[in-house]
């Protein structure tokens, strides 16, 4: 049977490049949300990193940048677990459980696996097996809820499938756990309008300097409607972007502005920079002194891989009891 605990609420993100807004909504803001309704455990995905990152200085930069990034945005280590993937190596046995369970015909359904071969990524073992190790991820935790962006979804329900096949095969083995997909942030869109990604190099990010920031907001890609004629909101990147940082009046007032016609798009990306780098601005603080306190980082992620080893150490001898391995 599952150990009995507090909600526990587990998230992991890939250290593959510098985080952009559409990563803030989708996954991060929500999982710092999350953090007060029960254990979080919140992890650097460095061992899937390894699908896409193949040079060990950027590998080891983008970790550290990842967790620097998540503790400035609010992520609280008192609270739960920050910690690195590889720090629980427990995770890779039980992917290999996970996978002789795992029907070949479910992982070849996998979207993301499709989006990747469709990219010119090359068809590695391991991203062919990129949802087994994520199941993995969530099962050895005993995870209850798992906030992600909409594009995560179908690994949540590969994750429930494996565990039911375990639960079949073995007795209750795992619990199920749920997904946690914002609908207002489902999918934030990037500067050309389709979803923001860094693959796509239509990201604004979160910790980019003035400058930069400034000049992504302003090559947002619209339509050529003349300054004086109302404009289509429903289609509207700019728009759609400042409802994510405006408060209730100030989209209000942005909508109206839009329908009424005689303001520039120029104009609105203005405001929306305004209001975007003004959101980050306590964040950019946060960041500053983070930095600052050298040992601050790696004290949290030992502190993390520490708790987070107790939890996988006593899922994995119940795995292996249920299993037969000893
Ligand atoms: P990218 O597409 O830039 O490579 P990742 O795939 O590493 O981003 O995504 C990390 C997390 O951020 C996932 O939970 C994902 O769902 C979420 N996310 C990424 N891009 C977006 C977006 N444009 N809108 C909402 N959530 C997103
Ligand atoms: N695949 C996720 C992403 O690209 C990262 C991830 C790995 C993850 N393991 C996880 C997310 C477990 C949630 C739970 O964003």
């Amino acid at each position: 049977m599952t150990d009995k605990h507090p909600i526990r609420i587990l998230s992991g993100i890939q250290p593959s490049g510098v985080l952009h807004i559409g990563n803030y909504f989708g996954m991060m803001r929500p999982a710092i949300a999350l953090q007060s309704e029960g254990e979080a455990f919140y992890f650097i995905a460095d061992y899937h990193a390894l699908t896409s990152v193949r040079d060990p200085t950027t590998l080891c930069e983008n970790i550290h940048r990842v967790a620097l990034d998540f503790l400035a945005c609010g992520l609280d280590p008192e609270r739960g677990a920050l910690f690195r993937q590889s720090d629980v190596p427990q995770v890779t046995e039980l992917a290999w459980i996970l996978s002789t369970v795992a029907p070949m015909g479910l992982l070849e359904r996998s979207h993301s696996y499709k989006d990747k071969l469709a990219r010119g990524v090359p068809p590695s073992v391991g991203l062919f097996n990129y949802p087994v190790l994520m199941a993995a991820d969530i099962l050895i935790y005993d995870s209850d809820i798992v906030p992600v962006g909409k594009d995560q979804k179908q690994h949540i329900e590969i994750t429930r499938d494996l565990a039911v096949k375990m639960n079949e095969a073995f007795g209750q083995v795992f619990k199920l756990p749920e997904p946690r997909i914002q609908a207002a942030t489902e999918v934030v869109p990037g500067i050309d309008g389709q979803k923001m990604s860094k693959s796509y190099g239509n990201n604004i990010d979160i910790f980019g300097d003035e400058k930069e920031t400034r000049k992504r907001v302003m090559s947002i890609v619209t339509d050529s409607t003349p300054v004086e004629a109302p404009k289509d909101l429903s289609r509207s990147t700019i728009f759609q972007l400042y409802s994510l940082f405006g408060s209730n009046n100030e989209i209000v007032q942005m909508r109206e502005k839009f329908q009424e016609g005689g303001t520039g798009y120029g104009d609105f990306k203005k405001q929306l920079f305004e209001k975007l780098w003004e959101y980050f601005s306590p964040m950019r603080k946060r960041r500053e002194e983070i930095l600052a306190d050298k040992s601050y980082i790696d004290n949290v992620l030992a502190h993390g891989a520490k708790r987070a080893n107790e939890v996988a150490d006593r899922v994995m001898q119940r795995v292996r009891a249920a299993v037969g391995l000893r």
